[in-house]
């Protein structure tokens, strides 16, 4: 097996095979994923190669299709190598989130990334549909949430903020945007469906909603004298028009979107408009709460036993754990990888997408050759490294990894796949392959070659042939002055 996984990642794959034999294996196809989760046999498949014969055994369409995007993959490569390649995923979650909020790109650009992540065996799109700066779908009980906030003033989120979140109207002068009808995401839907990608919407609460207030200011938060507090970042938990408003929107998108999770956000509410307000007071009587953070769980536990009624599960970044929530809750840990850790040892399931190694608007190299972006260095090297299953984590409740690309500073298609490639491929092998049978060096050869047939495919990728020494080094921070930095690739 040693000597297969080490054949495996001398394929040009990625991600890398499970294992690799260069003689046809005529061992039982069945009998070799018996011991697998049900899931991995799901997407399960052997490939054997023989002269010109191509012989795929699957037990569903889906593998079938894995085996099929393999085939493919290795002949865009100009590789098709003698022998049998055993497969199966790692991780049954392999996602990534595009914010179409900050920026939107339009349905050609999410199709195309359909398509490449297809080739690299991902098989989840988180859309983050809304944020503050803008509603991106179709809504038809609050036609006004993609009415008023849908286009802006500002072509980039910085010109938006510059000029004090201005929003605007479809026929303004001047005003870019756009949002996704509902025939578009059902389009969607079927168009990832049939490359076996499962799109998750996700709309945003209580944080992050300003939009929502401009467009509906019922659901901000109420002063004593009535006044309502415009241009407020969170929605109001104490009033009842906010349930209205998200329960009647969250219908729609489960009619739209038939993924069995819903993602509800819930990350960054900063509350500061709920001690002022005279319906979040009353809710806190009614609920016999000392804090006002509690109203953050409240309308969590609220929404999710909603959503769990229409049979669907919710996922939330990890500060939904921070105030109770039920059990069947999914985690999506972004602060890092504690909060994963410590959802799964509360028993949920659990999403790793941590800033420190999956978002990919961080910096993919040194500052002053790139575009702006965010954080810390996320290389090539370094996203590779990432191990999901961080200590202590319960292996039986991590669903899989997720990359992240947040768009305040990617305005454009072009710029979010400089982004994503290569280091949406290094995402891609960790979430499939392995954790023994990766190894950097490796990679980035196949990762090269990959990137060729990304751009002979119209993708604009990072150019790997001008990555610094410090990003090759896979370091996360600059060495101090004077230390060198080590180069061993
Ligand atoms: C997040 O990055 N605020 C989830
Ligand atoms: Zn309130």
């Amino acid at each position: 097996m040693i000597l297969a996984f080490l054949l495996a990642a001398a394929l040009k794959l990625i991600p890398a095979p499970v294992s690799f034999t260069p003689e046809p294996d005529h061992s039982s196809f069945k009998k070799a994923v018996e011991q697998l989760e049900p899931w991995q046999r799901q997407e399960a498949y052997k490939l054997t190669v023989k002269g010109e014969q191509v012989k795929i055994e699957a037990l569903s369409e889906e593998g079938n299709f894995r085996a099929r995007t393999t085939l493919e993959q290795l002949r865009a490569l100009g590789e098709l190598p003698q022998g049998t390649i055993f497969d199966y995923p790692r991780f049954r979650h392999r996602g990534l989130m595009l914010d179409e909020s900050r920026s939107f790109h339009g349905m050609e650009f999410l199709k195309k990334q359909i398509d490449a992540m297809a080739l690299l065996k991902l098989n989840v799109l988180h859309l983050h549909l809304d944020d503050s700066a803008g509603w991106r779908l179709e809504s038809e009980s609050y036609p006004d949430l993609t009415a008023l906030t849908a286009w802006r003033m500002g072509y980039t989120y910085h010109e938006w903020e510059a000029g004090r979140y201005r929003f605007a109207r479809a026929d303004t002068p001047g005003a870019t945007g756009g949002f996704y009808t509902k025939a578009q995401m059902r389009e969607l839907v079927a168009y990832a469906a049939e490359r076996y990608i499962t799109v998750i919407p996700e709309i945003e609460m209580p944080g992050h909603s300003m939009e929502v207030g401009y467009a509906y200011p019922q659901v901000l938060c109420e002063l004593p004298d009535g006044r309502l507090h415009t241009g407020a970042w969170d929605l109001c938990p104490g009033n009842e028009a906010t349930y209205r408003l998200l329960e009647a929107v969250l219908k729609e998108v489960m009619d739209v979107f038939p993924s069995p999770f819903i993602h509800i956000g819930g990350d960054e509410a900063t509350m500061k408009t709920w001690s002022q307000c005279v319906n979040c007071a009353r809710r806190m009587q009614e609920e016999g709460y000392t804090e006002v953070k509690q109203l953050q769980g409240y309308l969590v536990r609220r929404i999710e036993r909603f959503v769990s009624a229409h049979g669907r599960r919710i996922i939330g970044w990890d500060e939904i754990l921070e105030t109770g929530v039920p059990q069947d809750a999914v985690v999506q840990s972004w602060r890092g990888s504690a909060g994963g850790v410590q959802a799964s040892a509360q028993g949920h399931d659990v999403i790793m997408s941590p800033n420190t190694h999956c978002y990919f608007n961080y910096y993919q190299d040194l500052i002053r050759k790139e575009p702006k972006a965010v954080g810390e260095l996320v290389s090539l090297r370094f996203a590779y490294g990432y191990e999901p299953l961080a200590p202590g984590m319960e292996p039986a409740r991590l669903l899989g990894v997720q990359a992240n690309l947040w768009t305040e500073l990617i305005p454009t298609a072009e710029h979010a796949e400089y982004m994503l490639y290569p280091r949406l491929l290094a995402l891609a092998e960790t979430a499939w392959t392995p954790a023994s049978a990766k190894e950097y060096k490796g990679f980035r050869k196949r990762a090269r070659a990959l990137v060729d047939v990304l751009r002979a495919r119209g993708y604009n990728t990072f150019d790997m042939d001008t990555e610094s020494d410090l990003a090759r080094s896979g370091l996360q921070r600059f060495p101090p002055e004077g230390v060198p930095i080590p180069i061993d690739d």
